[in-house]
């Protein structure tokens, strides 16, 4: 992780970003960042300034199987907020996401949906991807 990323706590919630930020809350751990749009550095985690980009730049869990290049569904999640700022989903993201347990209209893959523009966004990780103990091994498998 970089030392450039600020801490969540250090996020104020009782305003909206500033202009030219980006904001992610991830849900249920009520996780928030900030930071500048386009300013992480890349981890290698799917698609740059994807949601998975941002969960592994700050060592949020978010599982990735694959490892972010759209061959798995383990990275689903529900996009709350901030759809619009989302790059549109290519035919192979909803070929895989038809494969995924729990779809909804506002289903992604976070190493494909792309944070394309500063403002605020809320994800919620669907909770057959919470079953993992903290240092990111599974407890027990989807549907065990
Ligand atoms: S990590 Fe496998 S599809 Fe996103």
């Amino acid at each position: 992780m970089s030392d450039r990323v600020a801490d969540l706590r250090e996020v104020d919630l009782s305003k909206p970003p500033a202009e030219g930020m980006v904001r992610v809350t991830f849900l249920p751990e009520g996780r928030t960042v900030e930071f500048a749009f386009n300013s992480l550095p890349y981890e290698g985690h799917g698609q740059p300034m994807s949601f998975l980009d941002v969960a592994v730049n700050y060592g949020i869990f978010l599982d990735h199987a694959c490892g972010g290049v759209c061959a798995c569904t383990t990275c689903h999640l529900h996009v709350k907020q901030g759809a619009e700022g989302t790059s549109e989903a290519e035919d192979l993201e909803l070929d895989r996401l038809e494969t995924a347990a729990g779809i909804e209209l506002n289903s992604r893959l976070g190493c494909q949906a792309v944070i394309e523009r500063p403002g605020t966004y809320v994800v919620e990780i669907p909770k057959w991807n919470r079953n993992y103990v903290q240092e990111g091994k599974p407890a027990h498998g989807p549907g065990s």
